[in-house]
Protein backbone atom coordinates (compact mmCIF):
# COMPACT_ATOMS: atom_id res chain seq x y z
CA UNK A 1 0.00 0.00 0.00
CA UNK A 2 1.53 3.32 -1.04
CA UNK A 3 1.60 5.71 1.91
CA UNK A 4 4.09 8.71 0.45
CA UNK A 5 4.48 10.12 -2.57
CA UNK A 6 7.39 13.06 -3.35
CA UNK A 7 7.64 14.80 -6.57
CA UNK A 8 10.40 16.16 -7.49
CA UNK A 9 10.52 19.52 -9.20
CA UNK A 10 7.63 22.23 -7.93
CA UNK A 11 7.39 23.56 -11.60
CA UNK A 12 4.72 23.07 -14.09
CA UNK A 13 4.35 19.13 -13.70
CA UNK A 14 5.41 18.92 -10.07
CA UNK A 15 3.23 21.09 -8.63
CA UNK A 16 -0.29 20.52 -10.21
CA UNK A 17 0.50 17.02 -10.20
CA UNK A 18 1.31 16.53 -6.44
CA UNK A 19 -1.72 18.88 -5.80
CA UNK A 20 -4.02 16.27 -7.84
CA UNK A 21 -2.75 13.08 -6.61
CA UNK A 22 -3.55 14.95 -3.11
CA UNK A 23 -6.33 16.19 -3.52
CA UNK A 24 -7.83 12.58 -5.45
CA UNK A 25 -5.92 10.00 -2.30
CA UNK A 26 -6.75 11.67 0.61
CA UNK A 27 -4.86 8.68 2.17
CA UNK A 28 -1.79 9.26 0.27
CA UNK A 29 0.70 12.22 2.16
CA UNK A 30 1.72 13.80 -1.11
CA UNK A 31 4.88 16.13 -0.75
CA UNK A 32 6.44 18.41 -3.78
CA UNK A 33 9.80 19.61 -3.25
CA UNK A 34 12.01 21.75 -5.09
CA UNK A 35 15.91 23.42 -4.08
CA UNK A 36 14.44 26.92 -5.21
CA UNK A 37 13.02 28.45 -1.72
CA UNK A 38 11.40 31.05 -3.15
CA UNK A 39 9.06 29.05 -5.47
CA UNK A 40 8.33 27.03 -2.45
CA UNK A 41 7.57 30.04 -0.68
CA UNK A 42 5.52 31.19 -2.86
CA UNK A 43 3.73 27.58 -3.34
CA UNK A 44 3.07 28.10 0.29
CA UNK A 45 1.08 31.11 -0.29
CA UNK A 46 -1.90 32.49 -2.01
CA UNK A 47 0.43 33.84 -4.72
CA UNK A 48 0.69 30.46 -6.85
CA UNK A 49 3.82 30.83 -8.58
CA UNK A 50 2.16 29.69 -11.84
CA UNK A 51 -1.32 30.63 -13.65
CA UNK A 52 -3.63 27.30 -13.76
CA UNK A 53 -7.32 27.29 -13.91
CA UNK A 54 -8.69 26.02 -11.13
CA UNK A 55 -5.66 25.26 -9.52
CA UNK A 56 -6.19 27.26 -6.56
CA UNK A 57 -9.18 26.08 -5.74
CA UNK A 58 -8.03 22.61 -5.26
CA UNK A 59 -5.51 23.62 -3.12
CA UNK A 60 -7.71 25.16 -0.98
CA UNK A 61 -9.64 22.16 -0.41
CA UNK A 62 -6.96 19.93 -0.14
CA UNK A 63 -5.94 22.75 2.73
CA UNK A 64 -9.30 22.89 4.52
CA UNK A 65 -8.61 19.43 5.24
CA UNK A 66 -6.92 20.91 8.20
CA UNK A 67 -4.93 18.33 10.16
CA UNK A 68 -5.85 15.67 7.68
CA UNK A 69 -4.25 17.64 4.86
CA UNK A 70 -1.99 15.30 2.51
CA UNK A 71 -0.26 17.79 0.76
CA UNK A 72 2.89 20.24 1.25
CA UNK A 73 5.59 22.13 -0.13
CA UNK A 74 9.18 21.81 1.16
CA UNK A 75 12.70 22.10 0.51
CA UNK A 76 13.43 18.86 2.53
CA UNK A 77 14.27 16.74 -0.49
CA UNK A 78 16.57 14.34 1.58
CA UNK A 79 14.13 13.72 4.14
CA UNK A 80 11.15 14.01 1.71
CA UNK A 81 12.85 10.87 -0.34
CA UNK A 82 13.35 8.62 2.78
CA UNK A 83 10.07 8.71 3.71
CA UNK A 84 8.45 8.13 0.47
CA UNK A 85 7.32 4.59 -1.55
CA UNK A 86 7.57 6.14 -4.95
CA UNK A 87 9.40 9.13 -6.16
CA UNK A 88 8.21 11.27 -8.98
CA UNK A 89 10.59 12.74 -11.26
CA UNK A 90 9.02 16.40 -12.58
CA UNK A 91 12.25 17.95 -13.41
CA UNK A 92 12.78 20.20 -15.81
CA UNK A 93 15.01 18.55 -19.11
CA UNK A 94 15.41 21.61 -21.21
CA UNK A 95 17.50 21.68 -24.11
CA UNK A 96 21.38 21.85 -24.22
CA UNK A 97 22.53 24.90 -24.84
CA UNK A 98 26.29 24.08 -24.90
CA UNK A 99 28.55 20.96 -26.62
CA UNK A 100 27.34 17.65 -28.35
CA UNK A 101 23.66 17.94 -29.39
CA UNK A 102 23.39 21.78 -28.01
CA UNK A 103 20.09 23.34 -29.45
CA UNK A 104 18.91 20.12 -30.11
CA UNK A 105 19.32 16.75 -27.42
CA UNK A 106 17.83 17.27 -23.96
CA UNK A 107 20.12 17.67 -20.77
CA UNK A 108 19.75 15.74 -18.32
CA UNK A 109 21.67 17.23 -15.69
CA UNK A 110 19.25 18.05 -13.27
CA UNK A 111 17.33 14.80 -13.60
CA UNK A 112 21.06 13.13 -12.61
CA UNK A 113 21.44 15.43 -9.80
CA UNK A 114 18.11 14.27 -8.20
CA UNK A 115 18.62 10.85 -9.19
CA UNK A 116 22.01 10.58 -7.51
CA UNK A 117 20.20 12.17 -4.29
CA UNK A 118 17.83 9.51 -4.17
CA UNK A 119 20.33 6.75 -4.83
CA UNK A 120 22.44 8.15 -1.93
CA UNK A 121 20.00 8.92 0.76
CA UNK A 122 17.58 5.87 0.30
CA UNK A 123 17.21 3.40 3.13
CA UNK A 124 14.45 0.93 1.40
CA UNK A 125 13.28 -0.08 -1.56
CA UNK A 126 12.09 2.68 -4.24
CA UNK A 127 9.45 3.13 -6.96
CA UNK A 128 11.01 6.36 -9.02
CA UNK A 129 8.68 7.44 -11.63
CA UNK A 130 10.00 9.68 -14.63
CA UNK A 131 7.50 11.95 -15.26
CA UNK A 132 9.92 14.76 -17.31
CA UNK A 133 10.38 14.42 -21.21
CA UNK A 134 13.53 12.26 -21.57
CA UNK A 135 15.57 10.81 -24.55
CA UNK A 136 15.05 6.94 -25.08
CA UNK A 137 16.50 4.72 -22.64
CA UNK A 138 16.89 7.03 -19.89
CA UNK A 139 15.09 4.93 -16.90
CA UNK A 140 18.30 2.65 -18.13
CA UNK A 141 20.45 5.28 -17.10
CA UNK A 142 18.67 5.92 -13.83
CA UNK A 143 18.49 2.27 -12.84
CA UNK A 144 22.28 2.09 -13.20
CA UNK A 145 22.88 5.54 -11.27
CA UNK A 146 21.03 4.44 -8.52
CA UNK A 147 22.55 0.66 -7.94
CA UNK A 148 25.75 2.74 -8.49
CA UNK A 149 25.93 5.18 -6.15
CA UNK A 150 23.50 3.50 -3.03
CA UNK A 151 25.18 2.61 -0.13
CA UNK A 152 22.75 -0.28 0.98
CA UNK A 153 21.11 -3.24 -1.40
CA UNK A 154 17.63 -2.01 -2.11
CA UNK A 155 15.51 -2.54 -4.81
CA UNK A 156 15.01 0.44 -6.89
CA UNK A 157 12.16 -0.07 -9.52
CA UNK A 158 12.41 2.62 -12.75
CA UNK A 159 9.05 3.21 -14.18
CA UNK A 160 8.23 5.73 -17.23
CA UNK A 161 5.34 7.52 -16.50
CA UNK A 162 5.38 10.60 -19.36
CA UNK A 163 2.94 13.09 -18.44
CA UNK A 164 0.89 14.81 -21.45
CA UNK A 165 -0.64 17.33 -19.51
CA UNK A 166 -1.35 20.60 -21.28
CA UNK A 167 -0.46 23.94 -19.94
CA UNK A 168 -3.62 26.08 -19.03
CA UNK A 169 -5.66 23.18 -18.66
CA UNK A 170 -3.55 21.19 -16.42
CA UNK A 171 -5.66 20.44 -13.72
CA UNK A 172 -8.45 18.76 -16.15
CA UNK A 173 -5.82 17.06 -17.70
CA UNK A 174 -4.59 15.50 -14.93
CA UNK A 175 -8.52 14.95 -13.35
CA UNK A 176 -9.41 13.41 -16.86
CA UNK A 177 -6.10 12.06 -18.86
CA UNK A 178 -7.25 10.53 -22.49
CA UNK A 179 -4.61 8.00 -20.91
CA UNK A 180 -1.79 6.70 -18.20
CA UNK A 181 1.22 5.27 -19.91
CA UNK A 182 3.65 3.18 -17.49
CA UNK A 183 6.20 1.52 -18.54
CA UNK A 184 8.36 -0.78 -16.53
CA UNK A 185 10.61 -3.94 -17.26
CA UNK A 186 9.23 -7.02 -17.84
CA UNK A 187 10.02 -8.40 -14.72
CA UNK A 188 8.41 -9.43 -11.97
CA UNK A 189 9.29 -7.09 -9.59
CA UNK A 190 8.75 -4.48 -12.75
CA UNK A 191 5.07 -5.36 -13.05
CA UNK A 192 4.72 -5.22 -9.17
CA UNK A 193 5.74 -1.59 -9.45
CA UNK A 194 3.58 -0.74 -12.59
CA UNK A 195 0.51 -2.34 -10.72
CA UNK A 196 1.26 -0.15 -7.29
CA UNK A 197 1.67 3.11 -9.72
CA UNK A 198 -1.58 1.54 -11.37
CA UNK A 199 -3.70 1.20 -8.44
CA UNK A 200 -2.76 5.37 -7.02
CA UNK A 201 -4.10 6.45 -10.51
CA UNK A 202 -7.12 4.04 -10.77
CA UNK A 203 -8.61 5.93 -8.01
CA UNK A 204 -9.34 8.34 -10.49
CA UNK A 205 -9.15 7.38 -13.50
CA UNK A 206 -10.67 4.23 -15.60
CA UNK A 207 -8.70 1.33 -15.73
CA UNK A 208 -8.82 0.65 -19.26
CA UNK A 209 -7.19 4.01 -19.53
CA UNK A 210 -4.05 3.03 -18.09
CA UNK A 211 -1.66 1.03 -20.61
CA UNK A 212 1.55 -0.83 -19.71
CA UNK A 213 4.61 -1.39 -21.98
CA UNK A 214 8.30 -1.60 -21.70
CA UNK A 215 9.91 1.70 -21.23
CA UNK A 216 11.55 2.59 -24.10
CA UNK A 217 8.20 2.41 -25.67
CA UNK A 218 6.70 4.36 -22.72
CA UNK A 219 9.49 7.40 -23.51
CA UNK A 220 9.10 7.72 -26.99
CA UNK A 221 5.28 7.89 -26.48
CA UNK A 222 6.21 11.06 -25.34
CA UNK A 223 8.57 12.46 -27.99
CA UNK A 224 6.17 10.72 -30.45
CA UNK A 225 2.87 12.26 -29.43
CA UNK A 226 4.32 15.52 -29.02
CA UNK A 227 6.10 15.78 -32.51
CA UNK A 228 2.71 14.22 -34.23
CA UNK A 229 1.17 17.59 -32.59
CA UNK A 230 3.22 19.75 -33.42
CA UNK A 231 3.32 17.99 -37.71
CA UNK A 232 -0.22 18.79 -37.30
CA UNK A 233 0.29 22.11 -36.49
CA UNK A 234 3.24 22.87 -39.08
CA UNK A 235 0.46 21.29 -41.68
CA UNK A 236 -2.28 23.24 -41.49
CA UNK A 237 -0.01 26.13 -41.27
CA UNK A 238 2.10 25.34 -44.20
CA UNK A 239 -1.34 24.43 -45.90
CA UNK A 240 -2.49 28.80 -45.03
CA UNK A 241 0.32 30.19 -47.02
CA UNK A 242 -1.15 28.41 -49.84
CA UNK A 243 -4.50 29.93 -49.19
CA UNK A 244 -3.47 33.42 -48.82
CA UNK A 245 -1.63 32.81 -52.33
CA UNK A 246 -4.63 31.39 -54.13
CA UNK A 247 -7.65 33.01 -51.88
CA UNK A 248 -8.94 29.47 -50.59
CA UNK A 249 -9.67 30.17 -46.72
CA UNK A 250 -7.67 27.81 -44.57
CA UNK A 251 -10.68 27.30 -41.65
CA UNK A 252 -12.78 26.10 -44.64
CA UNK A 253 -10.03 23.48 -45.31
CA UNK A 254 -9.33 22.50 -41.71
CA UNK A 255 -12.96 22.08 -41.10
CA UNK A 256 -13.45 20.11 -44.12
CA UNK A 257 -10.39 17.74 -43.17
CA UNK A 258 -11.46 17.45 -39.75
CA UNK A 259 -14.72 16.27 -40.19
CA UNK A 260 -13.21 12.94 -41.75
CA UNK A 261 -13.01 11.17 -37.86
CA UNK A 262 -9.57 9.65 -39.55
CA UNK A 263 -8.02 12.76 -39.00
CA UNK A 264 -10.37 14.40 -36.33
CA UNK A 265 -10.25 18.55 -35.95
CA UNK A 266 -8.13 18.97 -32.64
CA UNK A 267 -4.96 21.22 -33.24
CA UNK A 268 -5.38 22.12 -36.40
CA UNK A 269 -6.23 25.97 -36.10
CA UNK A 270 -3.70 27.99 -37.98
CA UNK A 271 -1.95 31.12 -36.50
CA UNK A 272 1.51 32.04 -35.95
CA UNK A 273 2.93 28.82 -34.84
CA UNK A 274 3.13 27.07 -31.66
CA UNK A 275 5.27 27.44 -28.83
CA UNK A 276 6.07 25.60 -25.19
CA UNK A 277 8.37 23.99 -23.11
CA UNK A 278 7.32 21.15 -24.90
CA UNK A 279 6.53 21.32 -28.41
CA UNK A 280 9.54 22.79 -29.49
CA UNK A 281 12.46 21.00 -27.09
CA UNK A 282 10.55 17.45 -27.89
CA UNK A 283 10.64 18.04 -31.92
CA UNK A 284 14.55 19.42 -31.82
CA UNK A 285 14.93 15.59 -28.80
CA UNK A 286 13.52 13.67 -31.81
CA UNK A 287 15.25 15.01 -34.54
CA UNK A 288 18.26 14.48 -32.52
CA UNK A 289 17.75 10.96 -31.54
CA UNK A 290 17.16 9.86 -35.04
CA UNK A 291 20.35 11.43 -36.28
CA UNK A 292 22.17 9.36 -33.65
CA UNK A 293 20.78 6.62 -34.52
CA UNK A 294 21.97 7.41 -37.94
CA UNK A 295 18.50 7.97 -39.06
CA UNK A 296 19.18 10.96 -41.08
CA UNK A 297 16.01 10.76 -43.37
CA UNK A 298 14.12 10.50 -39.94
CA UNK A 299 15.59 13.61 -39.05
CA UNK A 300 15.41 15.32 -41.93
CA UNK A 301 11.66 14.64 -42.02
CA UNK A 302 11.03 15.94 -38.38
CA UNK A 303 13.19 19.07 -39.11
CA UNK A 304 11.22 20.41 -41.97
CA UNK A 305 8.32 20.02 -38.83
CA UNK A 306 10.64 22.21 -36.75
CA UNK A 307 11.42 24.86 -39.57
CA UNK A 308 7.82 25.20 -41.07
CA UNK A 309 7.09 26.75 -37.47
CA UNK A 310 9.98 29.26 -37.83
CA UNK A 311 8.80 29.97 -41.45
CA UNK A 312 5.39 30.69 -40.21
CA UNK A 313 6.71 33.12 -37.58
CA UNK A 314 8.77 35.37 -40.17
CA UNK A 315 6.30 35.04 -43.22
CA UNK A 316 3.50 36.54 -40.36
CA UNK A 317 6.11 39.34 -39.70
CA UNK A 318 6.81 39.95 -43.27
CA UNK A 319 3.35 40.03 -44.01
CA UNK A 320 2.89 43.32 -42.14
CA UNK A 321 5.39 45.18 -42.85
CA UNK A 322 4.37 44.55 -46.54
CA UNK A 323 0.65 45.48 -45.25
CA UNK A 324 1.77 48.34 -44.13
CA UNK A 325 3.35 49.85 -47.11
CA UNK A 326 6.71 47.82 -46.57
CA UNK A 327 8.01 50.72 -43.81
CA UNK A 328 6.84 50.42 -40.26
CA UNK A 329 9.78 52.15 -39.13
CA UNK A 330 8.67 55.00 -36.36
CA UNK A 331 4.93 53.39 -36.69
CA UNK A 332 3.59 52.03 -33.35
CA UNK A 333 1.96 48.70 -33.38
CA UNK A 334 0.33 47.20 -30.41
CA UNK A 335 0.96 43.25 -29.34
CA UNK A 336 -1.92 41.59 -27.44
CA UNK A 337 -1.20 38.56 -26.17
CA UNK A 338 2.60 37.71 -24.95
CA UNK A 339 1.88 34.36 -23.61
CA UNK A 340 2.68 31.33 -25.79
CA UNK A 341 -0.92 30.02 -25.73
CA UNK A 342 -4.12 31.43 -23.40
CA UNK A 343 -5.07 30.66 -20.32
CA UNK A 344 -1.15 30.65 -18.75
CA UNK A 345 1.64 32.72 -17.81
CA UNK A 346 4.52 31.05 -19.47
CA UNK A 347 6.53 32.72 -22.51
CA UNK A 348 8.70 30.00 -23.12
CA UNK A 349 9.28 29.73 -26.96
CA UNK A 350 6.06 32.26 -27.37
CA UNK A 351 5.89 33.84 -31.49
CA UNK A 352 5.20 36.78 -29.55
CA UNK A 353 8.91 36.84 -28.56
CA UNK A 354 10.08 36.56 -31.96
CA UNK A 355 7.53 39.06 -33.49
CA UNK A 356 7.96 41.43 -31.03
CA UNK A 357 12.22 41.26 -31.60
CA UNK A 358 11.52 41.17 -35.35
CA UNK A 359 9.13 44.54 -35.43
CA UNK A 360 11.47 46.36 -33.23
CA UNK A 361 14.95 45.36 -35.42
CA UNK A 362 12.19 46.99 -38.28
CA UNK A 363 12.11 50.45 -36.20
CA UNK A 364 8.28 50.17 -34.91
CA UNK A 365 7.54 51.26 -31.62
CA UNK A 366 6.17 48.45 -29.92
CA UNK A 367 3.03 48.29 -27.05
CA UNK A 368 2.52 44.90 -25.03
CA UNK A 369 -0.60 43.94 -23.09
CA UNK A 370 -1.06 40.69 -21.75
CA UNK A 371 -3.89 39.51 -19.06
CA UNK A 372 -1.58 37.07 -17.37
CA UNK A 373 2.48 37.72 -18.22
CA UNK A 374 4.49 40.37 -15.91
CA UNK A 375 6.03 43.46 -17.23
CA UNK A 376 8.89 42.58 -16.02
CA UNK A 377 8.53 38.61 -17.94
CA UNK A 378 8.07 40.77 -20.53
CA UNK A 379 11.12 42.81 -20.95
CA UNK A 380 13.62 39.85 -20.14
CA UNK A 381 11.81 37.96 -23.08
CA UNK A 382 12.51 40.49 -25.97
CA UNK A 383 15.82 41.25 -24.63
CA UNK A 384 16.05 44.64 -26.38
CA UNK A 385 18.73 47.13 -26.62
CA UNK A 386 19.14 50.13 -25.29
CA UNK A 387 17.90 51.84 -28.20
CA UNK A 388 15.06 49.71 -29.00
CA UNK A 389 14.26 49.72 -24.75
CA UNK A 390 13.07 53.29 -25.85
CA UNK A 391 10.66 51.79 -28.38
CA UNK A 392 8.99 48.79 -25.93
CA UNK A 393 6.12 49.48 -23.31
CA UNK A 394 3.93 47.51 -20.76
CA UNK A 395 0.96 47.82 -20.34
CA UNK A 396 -1.69 47.00 -18.02
CA UNK A 397 -4.86 46.82 -20.46
CA UNK A 398 -5.29 46.43 -23.78
CA UNK A 399 -7.39 49.56 -24.14
CA UNK A 400 -4.23 52.25 -23.37
CA UNK A 401 -1.94 49.42 -25.04
CA UNK A 402 -3.65 50.18 -28.88
CA UNK A 403 -4.25 53.77 -28.29
CA UNK A 404 -2.86 55.78 -31.15
CA UNK A 405 -1.46 52.46 -32.89
CA UNK A 406 -1.06 52.49 -36.56
CA UNK A 407 -1.45 48.36 -36.25
CA UNK A 408 -2.34 45.84 -33.71
CA UNK A 409 -1.04 42.29 -33.79
CA UNK A 410 -3.53 39.38 -32.40
CA UNK A 411 -0.72 36.95 -30.83
CA UNK A 412 -2.22 35.03 -28.42
CA UNK A 413 -5.27 33.63 -28.45
CA UNK A 414 -6.97 34.84 -25.22
CA UNK A 415 -10.76 34.85 -24.89
CA UNK A 416 -10.75 38.12 -24.16
CA UNK A 417 -9.47 39.01 -27.67
CA UNK A 418 -12.06 37.41 -29.41
CA UNK A 419 -14.59 39.46 -31.19
CA UNK A 420 -18.09 39.23 -30.62
CA UNK A 421 -19.90 36.55 -33.29
CA UNK A 422 -21.73 39.00 -35.88
CA UNK A 423 -23.59 36.33 -37.48
CA UNK A 424 -26.87 36.00 -36.62
CA UNK A 425 -26.40 39.61 -34.92
CA UNK A 426 -26.59 42.41 -37.51
CA UNK A 427 -24.42 45.58 -36.66
CA UNK A 428 -24.92 48.94 -37.48
CA UNK A 429 -22.01 50.86 -37.95
CA UNK A 430 -21.88 54.68 -38.87
CA UNK A 431 -18.28 56.11 -38.76
CA UNK A 432 -17.07 59.88 -38.49
CA UNK A 433 -13.78 60.76 -39.35
CA UNK A 434 -12.20 63.10 -36.34
CA UNK A 435 -10.00 65.99 -37.14
CA UNK A 436 -6.84 63.93 -36.02
CA UNK A 437 -7.54 61.71 -38.59
CA UNK A 438 -9.08 58.85 -36.14
CA UNK A 439 -12.70 58.11 -36.46
CA UNK A 440 -14.76 57.86 -34.27
CA UNK A 441 -17.87 55.26 -34.61
CA UNK A 442 -20.93 54.13 -32.97
CA UNK A 443 -21.25 50.41 -32.87
CA UNK A 444 -24.91 49.45 -32.28
CA UNK A 445 -25.84 46.20 -31.76
CA UNK A 446 -29.99 45.63 -30.74
CA UNK A 447 -28.82 48.72 -28.54
CA UNK A 448 -25.97 47.01 -26.78
CA UNK A 449 -22.22 46.34 -26.82
CA UNK A 450 -21.06 43.14 -27.05
CA UNK A 451 -17.85 43.43 -25.28
CA UNK A 452 -20.36 43.52 -22.11
CA UNK A 453 -21.68 40.64 -23.19
CA UNK A 454 -18.75 38.67 -23.58
CA UNK A 455 -16.17 40.34 -20.87
CA UNK A 456 -14.07 40.80 -23.94
CA UNK A 457 -12.14 44.07 -24.90
CA UNK A 458 -14.29 46.70 -26.98
CA UNK A 459 -13.05 46.71 -30.42
CA UNK A 460 -15.13 49.31 -31.31
CA UNK A 461 -13.16 52.02 -28.72
CA UNK A 462 -9.82 50.22 -29.82
CA UNK A 463 -10.10 50.99 -33.37
CA UNK A 464 -11.47 54.98 -32.87
CA UNK A 465 -8.28 55.32 -31.20
CA UNK A 466 -6.52 54.00 -33.71
CA UNK A 467 -4.64 55.90 -36.58
CA UNK A 468 -5.50 55.82 -40.12
CA UNK A 469 -5.12 53.58 -41.86
CA UNK A 470 -5.98 50.84 -38.98
CA UNK A 471 -4.66 47.54 -39.66
CA UNK A 472 -5.50 44.90 -37.57
CA UNK A 473 -3.61 42.01 -37.84
CA UNK A 474 -5.33 37.95 -36.49
CA UNK A 475 -2.42 36.06 -36.10
CA UNK A 476 -4.13 33.32 -33.90
CA UNK A 477 -8.10 33.58 -36.50
CA UNK A 478 -9.63 34.30 -33.94
CA UNK A 479 -11.58 37.61 -34.85
CA UNK A 480 -14.30 38.45 -37.03
CA UNK A 481 -12.98 40.02 -39.53
CA UNK A 482 -16.57 41.17 -41.46
CA UNK A 483 -17.50 42.61 -38.09
CA UNK A 484 -14.02 44.60 -37.10
CA UNK A 485 -13.86 46.14 -41.05
CA UNK A 486 -17.84 47.21 -40.22
CA UNK A 487 -15.50 49.55 -37.36
CA UNK A 488 -13.72 50.75 -40.06
CA UNK A 489 -10.35 49.09 -40.31
CA UNK A 490 -8.34 46.79 -42.74
CA UNK A 491 -8.26 43.19 -41.30
CA UNK A 492 -5.50 41.07 -42.09
CA UNK A 493 -5.95 37.28 -40.78
CA UNK A 494 -3.94 33.95 -41.18
CA UNK A 495 -4.32 32.11 -43.98
CA UNK A 496 -7.43 33.40 -45.49
CA UNK A 497 -7.44 36.98 -47.47
CA UNK A 498 -10.27 39.54 -46.10
CA UNK A 499 -12.50 41.73 -47.69
CA UNK A 500 -9.41 44.44 -47.66
CA UNK A 501 -6.50 41.89 -48.44
CA UNK A 502 -8.68 41.10 -52.08
CA UNK A 503 -9.13 44.49 -52.15
CA UNK A 504 -5.11 44.86 -52.30
CA UNK A 505 -3.80 41.29 -52.87
CA UNK A 506 -2.55 42.84 -56.05
CA UNK A 507 -0.86 45.54 -55.17
CA UNK A 508 0.42 44.44 -51.68
CA UNK A 509 1.00 40.89 -52.40
CA UNK A 510 4.21 42.47 -54.24
CA UNK A 511 5.53 44.71 -51.76
CA UNK A 512 7.62 42.13 -50.09
CA UNK A 513 9.30 41.77 -53.63
CA UNK A 514 10.03 45.45 -54.03
CA UNK A 515 11.48 45.59 -50.87
CA UNK A 516 13.94 43.13 -51.62
CA UNK A 517 12.49 40.75 -48.28
CA UNK A 518 12.03 37.47 -49.98
C1 LIG B 1 1.66 20.26 -25.32
C2 LIG B 1 0.84 18.97 -25.50
O1 LIG B 1 -0.46 19.32 -25.99
C3 LIG B 1 0.75 18.22 -24.19
O2 LIG B 1 0.06 16.99 -24.37
C4 LIG B 1 2.16 17.95 -23.69
O3 LIG B 1 2.14 17.25 -22.45
C5 LIG B 1 2.93 19.24 -23.54
O4 LIG B 1 2.95 19.93 -24.80
P1 LIG B 1 1.23 22.68 -24.32
O5 LIG B 1 2.62 22.99 -24.78
O6 LIG B 1 0.84 23.06 -22.94
O7 LIG B 1 0.95 21.10 -24.43
O8 LIG B 1 0.21 23.41 -25.30
P2 LIG B 1 -0.76 23.05 -26.51
O9 LIG B 1 -2.14 23.36 -26.11
O10 LIG B 1 -0.53 21.70 -27.06
O11 LIG B 1 -0.32 24.17 -27.56
C6 LIG B 1 1.03 24.26 -28.02
C7 LIG B 1 1.16 25.39 -29.01
O12 LIG B 1 0.48 25.09 -30.21
C8 LIG B 1 0.62 26.73 -28.54
O13 LIG B 1 1.53 27.75 -28.90
C9 LIG B 1 -0.70 26.89 -29.27
O14 LIG B 1 -1.04 28.23 -29.48
C10 LIG B 1 -0.38 26.17 -30.58
N1 LIG B 1 -1.55 25.59 -31.25
C11 LIG B 1 -2.29 24.65 -30.62
C12 LIG B 1 -1.85 25.98 -32.55
O15 LIG B 1 -1.17 26.82 -33.14
N2 LIG B 1 -2.91 25.39 -33.17
C13 LIG B 1 -3.68 24.42 -32.58
O16 LIG B 1 -4.63 23.94 -33.22
C14 LIG B 1 -3.37 24.06 -31.25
Amino acid sequence: MVQKITCIGAGFVGGPLGTVLAFCCPEISVTVVDKNAARIESWNSDDLPMYEPGLSDIIAQVRQRKDACNLSFSCEIRKAIVESDIIMLCIDTPTKNHGAGSGMALDLAHIQEAVRTIGEVATADKIIVEKSTVPGGTTSIIQDLLEAVSTGTYNFEVLSNPEFLSEGSAVNDLLHPSRVIIGCQRTTSGQLAAEKLAAVYRRWTPHELIITMNQWSAELSKLASNALLAQRISSINSLSAICEAVGADINSVAEACGTDPRIGNKMLQSGLGWGGSCFPKDVAALIYLARSLGLNSVADYWAVVLEMNEDQQSRFAKRILSCMHGCINGKLITILGFAFKQNTSDTKNSPSKNLARELLREGATIHIYDPMVSEAQIYRDVNASDEQSRRLRIFSTAGEACAGADAVVVATEWDQFKTPDICQAPYETNVAVGTNGMHTKDIQNNGAHHEHETGGIDWASIVDNMYRPAFIFDGRNILNAQYLESLGCRYVGIGHLSKWDRQHHGIFAMAPKLYGMI
